[in-house]
Formats: C-alpha cells, structure tokens, sequence
C-alpha cells in the first residue's frame, strides 16, 4: 500500500496535537469514529462534574448561584465557545437544544424582513432543522417554505445552484447547515452569506458538524445568526447545552419568542411585565441545567489550549488517509463526501446498499462509525484524540469487513432504535 502502518506510527509521532489524546478517556480496544455523533470523554470532566455536585451543590446549596457563577452561566459558557466560531463576547448564549434554539433565532429573524413571508431551507439537512421551521411558520402564521435540494441532490452538492433559483425579494430567512450531516460536504459560509445578505434576506447557519471540525468565522462572514451543539465535536457531553448567536447588529431588535424570567432586565424584580434584557442574555429562558454546563466547561478548558488552524490541518490529513486508503482497498465503495479537501468537513462517507449491517459488523471489529438513510455510512474524524495509525486500523477494518463479508451475518440486520 501506499502507506503502511508504519508511516501512521511516524506520523502520530510528529503530530503537534499527539498529548492531546491523553486528555481524553477511550477505551481499550476500540477505534471511535463517531466524534461527530456524539464527543468521547474529557478525563477531566468527571472531577469538574462531582465538584459541582458535592461542593457547589452539596455544600454550597443555593448560594451557588452567585458564588459558583451559575446564574451567568448562560452566557459566560457562550463567550467561552465564541472564538470556536469567530463569534465576538456577547454574541453567544449557550443553552437548551438546538432545535430549541433554531426555533429562537428563526422566530427572531422574520419579523426582522416585514414583509417578505418566505424561509428557505434545505431538506437535505439535519431533519430537525426542517422541522423545526415547519413549527416556525405554523406559529407565526402566512410563512411559505421554500425548500433547497432533494435527497439526491445533497449527494450530488447541488445546493448552489438551487439557492440562486430560491433566492428573491420575498425571502426573509435562510437556514443552512455549514457541514452537511450525511456527506461531510464543507459550505463556502462567506460567499453564500454574502449571496443571501445582497438579497436582502438574513442568513442562520446550524454549525453543528462545523464547531470543533473547521475554522467558523460568523463575524468575518457577517452572519446574522447561527445555532449549533456541543455533544460532538466539542465533547460537551450527552445532551450537553447547545448555543445561539446573534450578531451584535441585531440584538437589540431581535425578539425571543420564548421569552422567560432567565432573559428579563431584571429578573429579581419580579415584574409582572417582560422586559427583556440587553444584549444576548434576552434568548434564555428558564432554568439552566448546571450539571451540563459543567460537564461543557471541563471540554471548554482543553478548547481553549488548542489552535484551531492546526486542528483543521490534522483534520484534512485524517481524512485524506482514510479517502486514499479506501481508494485502493476497496475502490467500488462509493464515495459520498468531497475529495475537494476545501470542501470537506471532518467527516468521510460512504454510500453502500447495506450500509447498516457494514457499520454493525465493523463496531464488532472495534471501530465504531454509523449509518444514516439512504445507504451512508459515517466516519467521524476528531482531531484531538484520533491518531493516523487509527485511520489505517479502521480503514483495512472496513475493506477486511466487506472483502469477508461478515456483514452478511443475521444478527447486524436487525434495526437497533439508535442507528
Ligand atoms: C445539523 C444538525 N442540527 C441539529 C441536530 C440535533 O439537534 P438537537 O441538538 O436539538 O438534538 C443535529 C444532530 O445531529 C444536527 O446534525
């Protein structure tokens, strides 16, 4: 082969972000690709968590809540993941879900275009998001959606063009994922902001696949919004926090729908009346969940040590590793995501007629990827602790997989309720 394992050994040895895998708790045995899906374990999370729990929660009770710093939460967590996406202080809030939050940024968005009543969004993305503007549009009322894209066309990266033809002077909105979630596909966020902003309409951008994954520069593409998660990439944990920005030139305009006690002026009040906060803080909502935060921040210290231009760097020698190994392993395998390196995200696919029991048998094999419909198989590439000797184990893993045709075997037919 073109490279042998080696050359991966060597390589692990020259890479800058080598120690970093320390950082984190894998276990042994398995080769995890599915930092995309859902992060591995920062070690030092469980210390950060129990600390809450037994000093801040046990010992401090309520007072934590200006002692610990829970109250600012919120938005403390967001400055911190502000420079993972170019976004400035008092632009990100972090907290509930993304949904959640699409259903936030997009429901302040509209009234921000009166008069234009059309969303654009794609349906290759991210079924939430889809759903989520269908809930938009049927709360506040007369709102048409105007959808990009097909199944097939994602796979054929077509989005381009079918945003020119959807663009015009009745879009007020438009939501888009930066990396797409089955194909890895990386977007051009600066000229296809610049394209939606020239038409008058305001850009949201989901980073969820993107944060972490890639350099993000909102402020450099002048995004208006953006949503995004922290279970994958950034290692936030299960059901971690998610965020919201809100460029700095709308805050004040922009309405939060769901508008709680958490974004009042002046919560402690108790007004009867809402009057919202200044600045970002006016998009939470209720409580937030401590533990979480916790859990988000432990991730958050080792975010903040690493460079993300190295990460990116590593990221696209991962993938390129796995995309030439596969080449010549198993050239029939379909290649779904860009071999156009600026194109691509942190992820590669594959599309394959039994994609599902293919990732089952090769989680058996010890490397863990996934299967979205139609036929893609996913594998996730997380730059802090993935080493080029995992990519060469996991790749001659999956051609030994399909070569032997293990997954053929009955019991990785069946359907588990997570794929
Ligand atoms: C692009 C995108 N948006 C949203 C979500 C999930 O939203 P939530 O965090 O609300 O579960 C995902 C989950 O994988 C996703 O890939």
């Amino acid at each position: 082969m073109a490279i042998s394992r080696a050359d991966c050994h060597a390589l692990d040895a020259e890479d800058p972000l080598r120690d970093l895998r320390e950082e984190f708790s894998l276990p042994d045995g398995i080769t995890y690709l599915l930092g995309n899906s859902l992060g591995a374990l920062p070690r030092r999370t469980a210390a950060k968590v129990a600390h809450t729990v037994e000093t801040e929660w046990g010992r401090d009770l309520s007072a934590s809540w200006n002692t610990a710093g829970w109250w600012d939460l919120p938005q403390s967590t967001g400055d911190r993941l502000a420079p993972l996406i170019g976004a400035g202080p008092g632009e990100v809030l972090a907290g509930d879900s993304t949904s959640t939050n699409i259903f936030k940024v997009m429901a302040a968005a509209l009234p921000l275009r009166p008069g234009r009543r059309v969303i654009v969004s794609e349906l290759e993305n991210f079924p939430t998001d889809r759903y989520v503007v269908e809930g938009v549009a049927k709360a506040l009322g007369a709102y048409e959606i105007r959808d990009v894209g097909s199944l097939d066309e994602a796979l054929d990266m077509a989005l381009d063009e079918a945003l020119d033809e959807a663009l015009d002077g009745d879009v007020a909105a438009v939501l888009l994922s930066h990396v797409d979630y089955r194909t890895g596909a990386l977007r051009d966020m600066d000229a296809i902001t610049a394209r939606v902003r020239a038409a008058g309409a305001l850009m949201i951008w989901d980073l969820c696949h993107s944060a972490g994954a890639v350099p993000v520069d909102l402020r450099a593409a002048d995004a208006d919004f953006a949503i995004g998660c922290t279970y994958k990439y950034l290692n936030g944990g299960p059901g971690a926090p998610a965020y919201l920005y809100v460029a700095e030139r709308h805050q004040d305009a922009a309405h939060n729908v769901i508008s709680g006690w958490h974004g009042h002026a002046a919560p402690f009040a108790f007004e009867p009346y809402y009057r919202p906060a200044d600045g970002v803080r006016r998009f939470a909502t209720g409580s937030p969940p401590v533990l979480a935060y916790s859990a988000l921040n432990a991730s958050l210290d080792i975010w903040e040590t690493v460079d993300m231009s190295v990460v990116r760097a590593k990221s696209l020698a991962l993938t390129t590793l796995f995309i030439d190994l596969i080449d010549e392993l198993r050239p029939d395998l379909a290649l779904v995501t860009p071999r156009d390196p600026d194109r691509r995200g942190s992820q590669v696919s594959y599309r394959h007629a039994d994609g599902y029991p293919v990732v089952r048998a090769l989680a058996d094999r010890g490397v863990v990827g996934d299967y979205r419909e139609p036929g893609i198989m996913r594998f996730g590439f997380a730059p802090l602790y993935l080493r080029y000797v995992d990519v060469y184990d996991s790749a001659t893993a999956l051609a030994e997989v399909l070569d032997k045709e293990s997954w053929r075997d009955e019991r990785y037919q069946q359907r588990l309720t997570v794929t």
